[in-house]
């Protein structure tokens, strides 16, 4: 019964603090704001340029296909336009030399005030490891972790050379940064590479640059409604396979993320999961009945290979 009563304040409390944490948080716009993000061609990327160009935020936006880049700062001209028109770069984020030897993007970061980074450029795989060629590998962390840090360390010289407060460095990893899925190895280790290098970061601010108050934030979604798979498929020269993810039910639409990463971006979160319910219980799983995990997953695999 004492045990009982314990518990019953214990989760009270925590309750408590949780709701009192929530209501105390401070709310930094972003309205008007620079923020520049990769990937911004299609999927999540181009749905958190739409939601941002609403806010007035000077844009600036880099991917490969400059038609989509070009169509998209049209179509965003078009419905305000008297806002800050977008800038676009066309870039090939896999080689990061392109990164530094860009003049384009090293005239804007020398003479723009970058106060949002979005680095949301990725790639994912479909395949075994024994499947997967080490030149995909190699394809798949070249852009999804070297071009990352890469762009993070020249953005982070010159928002603490500015002596900028409260910027943001928003790197997008996935669900599959927590715990790895069968088929998506290098995809799940660059993922897990993002998010250790992202928390290093955030302490080593904290500790050196406090006062300066720059915020490192990761997102971690599950399934998004976007063209991700079907580019791993066509990278991997299986264009006519279906699909294997049992994602086109339960995945996410863009737009619904790209509003809960901006709001993570008003109030200084460090760290955000976009998953169901169960998702979550995977994550727990994996950290405390690997075992378990292991099999469920292998199960769901096969389960899903036999659809198809
Ligand atoms: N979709 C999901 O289920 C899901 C779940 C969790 C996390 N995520 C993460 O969300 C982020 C956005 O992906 P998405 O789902 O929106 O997929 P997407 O629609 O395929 O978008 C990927 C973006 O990355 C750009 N990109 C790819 N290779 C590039 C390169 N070499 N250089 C420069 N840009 C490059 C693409 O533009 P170009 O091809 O024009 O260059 C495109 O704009 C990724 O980091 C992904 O890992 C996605």
């Amino acid at each position: 019964m004492i045990w009982l009563i314990a518990v019953s304040i214990g989760c009270c409390c925590c309750c408590s603090l949780i709701v009192l944490r929530l209501l105390c948080r401070k709310r930094i716009k972003i309205d008007g704001k620079t923020v520049l993000i990769t990937g911004a061609s299609s999927g999540l990327g181009e749905a958190l340029a739409r939601y941002l160009f609403n806010k007035q935020c000077q844009l600036i936006l880099l991917a490969r296909r400059l038609d989509r880049l070009e169509n998209l700062r049209q179509e965003l001209s078009n419905l305000h336009p008297t806002y800050p028109k977008p800038k676009i770069i066309q870039i090939d984020l896999s080689n990061y030399e392109h990164i530094t030897s860009s003049s384009i993007l090293m005239n804007i970061l020398e003479h723009e005030t970058i106060d949002c980074l979005i680095n949301n450029a990725g790639i994912s795989q479909r395949s075994s490891v024994f499947d997967t060629s080490i030149d995909i590998v190699n394809d798949i962390f070249r852009l999804n972790y070297f071009s990352l840090v890469t762009l993070t360390k020249l953005i982070l010289i010159k928002m603490i050379e500015k002596k900028q407060k409260n910027s943001t460095i928003v790197n997008i990893s996935s669900l599959q940064g927590l715990i790895a899925v069968p088929d998506r190895s290098s995809y799940s280790a660059s993922k897990h590479a993002v998010q250790a290098f992202s928390d290093s970061l955030r302490m080593e601010l904290k500790e050196q640059y406090a006062e300066q108050n720059i915020n490192i934030c990761v997102i971690s979604p599950s399934y998004i409604r976007t063209e991700l798979g079907q580019q791993a498929l066509n990278r991997m020269n299986n264009k006519n396979e279906k699909l294997i993810e049992d994602n086109k039910s339960s995945a996410y639409e863009p737009d619904y993320v790209a509003k809960r990463i901006v709001k993570a971006i008003e109030y200084r979160e460090n760290d955000v999961i976009i998953a169901p319910f169960q998702q979550y219980l995977a994550i727990w799983l994996r950290r405390f009945w690997p075992e378990r995990f292991f099999k469920i997953m292998v199960a769901r695999n096969k389960r899903l290979k036999a659809k198809k």
